[in-house]
């Protein structure tokens, strides 16, 4: 069984925990789906919002819709408060020293360009090489295969086991004098592995290579410190964590920052505008070009204020003990093998069941009102090295119950009686 250490413990935990109360906070979570009452196991792909975060966006746009940094006059004084307040709160929720260091972006995947075309194009040269992982989402590949053709940089990859946890010591052998940068999920969002992340940034380190972490699904499931983890990069997606679609953070460590060239030109990241050249915004302006998304910023700051209402370490805790109940459920049903067994997991049940597509898993589920996800999950080098094509993925937040588990046990007898 894949239980976590302290699994016994962790059941006492699920008991104690809520998740009806908070559910009832999410105005989504009434809808009925083909009849039947929603149950929603797609939160690796995007999470669903509480009224605090829908009414925070609806509140900004009633009552004071205006463009920020640009006006002195009271809506925009008070959009202004609103979108820094927010990024106070991000700074404080992953503990940045300074909120200089919280950059805001449209999610993830651009935190990862902008690191690869300004940190990648300013500091990389040909024959300089950066290891990533095989478990790697593509937003953590294909920006630097991009930079690949730009600057002839060579990329080195961590194999995984067939556990799906990066292979012991293999990451060790890939630094050479050439290593510049390693950049790494911290928890996969195919299979749910959570990686060593804090021994591999200290060994990194010592090397004098910074790390990146891709934290797109550990954010909205674990309390992150960036500093006592000691990354360089952090990159994150509101979406995921409750927040609205179209922002995201990266935060770095500011001399980095201050190294950095700009990633975009225009609007708030300029100081002076001549025709013989120009002059760049402090930080975190520098990395903020044209009007950002304000109402979607007010949104995720109301989403951190959420969770930590929750607290984020209550949040682990429960979730660890549902996916201890998932994977007991999942792993007694008969031709049902999950694809991701590491000791070290994050709510994330991706499986495939024999003789069926993982794609008909999917629309037979939905018909009893399952939301999952089905497919290579943006992660086709996971996929290659399980030999599949896909995988049925149930991925989990603090709002779902072991009820929930349940209703998707009960759809998957549905899927084995259409293809008996
Ligand atoms: N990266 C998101 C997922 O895993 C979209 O589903």
């Amino acid at each position: 069984m894949n239980a976590r250490p302290g699994g016994l413990h962790d059941s006492a935990t699920t008991a104690a925990f809520d998740a009806p109360r908070w559910r009832r906070d999410f105005p989504i979570m009434k809808q009925r789906v083909h009849g039947k009452p929603l149950v929603y196991l797609d939160n690796a792909a995007t999470s669903q919002k509480p009224q605090a975060v829908i009414d925070a966006v609806s509140d900004y746009y009633q009552h004071y819709n205006s463009n920020v940094h640009r006006g002195v006059h009271q809506l925009s004084e008070l959009a202004t408060a609103a979108y820094e307040g927010a990024r106070e709160k991000l700074r404080q929720f992953i503990n940045a020293a300074s909120k200089q260091e919280i950059i805001f972006v449209r999610g993830t995947t651009e935190a990862i360009n902008l690191v690869a075309q300004s940190y990648g194009r300013s500091h990389l040269q040909s024959g300089d090489e950066i290891i990533l992982s095989e478990m790697e989402h593509h937003s953590n590949i294909v920006p630097w295969q991009l930079l690949r053709e730009q600057t002839g940089v060579t990329l080195k990859v961590i194999p995984i086991n067939d556990a799906g946890e990066l292979q012991p010591g293999a990451y060790e052998t890939l630094f050479s004098a050439r290593t510049r940068l390693v950049s790494l999920a911290h928890v996969s969002n195919a299979l749910g592995s959570v990686n060593p992340v804090k021994e591999m940034i200290s060994l990194a380190h010592q090397h004098n290579v910074p790390l990146l972490l891709d934290g797109a699904q550990a954010v909205p499931h674990m309390p992150v410190d960036v500093r006592d983890l000691d990354c360089d990069f952090y990159a994150f997606s509101s979406h995921k964590m409750f927040g609205p679609t179209g922002i995201g953070v990266l935060y770095a460590k500011e001399q980095i920052l201050i190294d950095m060239p700009p990633y975009q030109g225009g609007g708030e990241m300029i100081r002076t505008v001549r025709f013989n050249g120009s002059t760049w915004n402090e930080l975190p302006h520098k990395f903020e070009a044209g009007t950002p998304d304000i109402a979607a910023a007010i949104g995720l700051g109301a989403a951190v204020d959420y969770l930590e209402t929750i607290g984020m370490p209550s949040i682990r805790d429960y979730e660890r003990g549902l996916l201890e109940y998932g994977t007991q459920q999942l792993q007694s049903l008969a031709g049902v093998k999950i694809v991701g067994t590491a000791r070290h997991k994050a709510g994330v049940l991706s499986f495939v069941m024999d003789g069926v597509h993982p794609h008909d898993i999917g629309t037979i589920v939905d018909q009893q009102g399952v939301a999952i996800r089905t497919g290579h999950h943006c992660a086709m080098p996971v996929m290659e090295h399980f030999h599949i094509p896909a995988t049925a993925r149930a991925s989990l937040a603090f709002y779902n119950t072991r009820e929930d588990i349940n209703a998707l046990v009960q759809a998957l007898d549905k899927v084995r009686e259409v293809f008996r």
